[in-house]
């Protein structure tokens, strides 16, 4: 028995190096290894084994099984990795990176805020930053907003448990933490940490308690933009978005101004934007935000002299304009990351 295992062994070790492709491999490892196999065959001889020699004998039929595996495993390695070498040709190199014919790219929100930024910062404007979780003296009392206000409405605000606390947004013992409904919150923030003049831009998430459809979402993007200094005019606040949506749009692109109330600013307006862009999703006209001159009152909270200063301010959606843009007539597409959606945008 012991002999017969031997042989069996090196008879693999010698028949091994002749066998290079994988059907030959499958061939000569059954006739070892499978069910008629050698091996089997052998292991039959057991019967005649006495009950002492067994255990010896046992244990030299496990080693042979084991030394037969690894044969058989290093014979498979060398024949798939010259399978390999002829799938891909010659010149693999292992060492370099693999070729990725789909690269990431950046989300198309972030490309289209990139863009607002690249064009108002070419005209003096700077990037201000303000937390999501704010207070309500900053989305909403600073900013002139009445106690009654709707917008402050439960069911319209975010609101987080009493005791909630954030140590990086200090707030009033009788105030409530929520996620900002818009970045008109840096507005304040900005103006309370600097003189004029002040020449901001502000993109960020904003969050609503919206229900969702093709044009809601409760988190969504917002551009927010602030000039303050003396003698600025509805005219000035006019001239920076018509060059900004011609800019983005095209130089085809219309704006247009409708009167409308915000808290804080007085005039206020809404703005539309007309583009060849539309005739995709079958519109002339969409409304892109609102803006208006800085009203007193806001300028009262952040200890600016309204009678020497002026201002104007802006916020819009980046999620409109991006749908403008690229005719895209949902805005669920730019959350749920489908790939087929978004490698458009490479
Ligand atoms: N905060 C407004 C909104 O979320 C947009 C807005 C309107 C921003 C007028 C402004 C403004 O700065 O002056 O709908």
């Amino acid at each position: 028995m012991e002999d017969t295992l031997k042989a069996l062994v090196s008879e693999v070790e010698e028949g091994i190096p002749s066998v290079q492709s994988r059907p030959d491999f499958e061939a000569f490892k059954a006739r070892f290894v499978g069910p008629n196999g050698s091996l089997k065959e052998a292991m039959r001889g057991m019967a005649q084994v006495s009950k002492e020699d067994k255990p010896r004998i046992g244990k030299l039929i496990n080693e042979a099984k084991k030394a037969l595996e690894a044969i058989f495993q290093s014979a498979l390695d060398s024949i798939e990795a010259v399978e390999l070498k002829a799938r891909l040709g010659e010149a693999v190199d292992p060492s370099l990176p693999s070729p990725d014919p789909e690269p990431g790219n950046l989300h198309p929100l972030t490309q289209v805020r990139n863009e607002i930024v690249q064009i108002l910062k070419s005209v003096g404007f700077v990037v201000a930053e303000g937390p999501e979780v704010e207070t309500e003296y900053f989305c909403f009392d600073a900013l002139n907003t009445p106690k009654d206000h709707p917008a402050r409405d439960l069911q319209d605000t975010f609101y987080l448990p009493e005791d909630a606390t954030f140590g990086n947004v200090s707030k009033q013992a009788d105030e409530r933490y929520l996620l900002r409904t818009h970045t008109s919150t840096v507005q304040i923030r900005t103006m309370l940490k600097q003189d004029p003049p002040v020449r901001i831009i502000s993109p960020g998430r904003c969050f609503r308690r919206d229900s969702t459809d093709a044009t809601h979402s409760a988190s969504f993007t917002q551009v927010e933009g602030l000039y303050v200094d003396k003698g600025v005019t509805v005219m000035d606040l006019k001239a920076i978005l018509d060059f900004l949506l011609k800019s983005l749009l095209g130089q085809e692109a219309k704006t247009r101004f409708r009167p409308h109330f915000f808290p804080y600013t007085e005039p206020s307006f809404e703005m539309d934007a007309s583009s060849a862009h539309l005739a995709k999703v079958g519109k002339e006209w969409v409304e892109l935000g609102g803006c208006g001159m800085v009203d007193p009152n806001v300028f009262k909270a952040v200890d600016y002299d309204p009678q020497v200063y002026s201002g104007y301010a802006f916020g819009f959606g980046i999620e409109r304009i991006a749908m403008i843009m690229y005719g895209i007539d949902d805005i669920r597409y730019f959350y749920q990351n489908d790939y087929r959606f978004l490698k458009q945008f490479i």
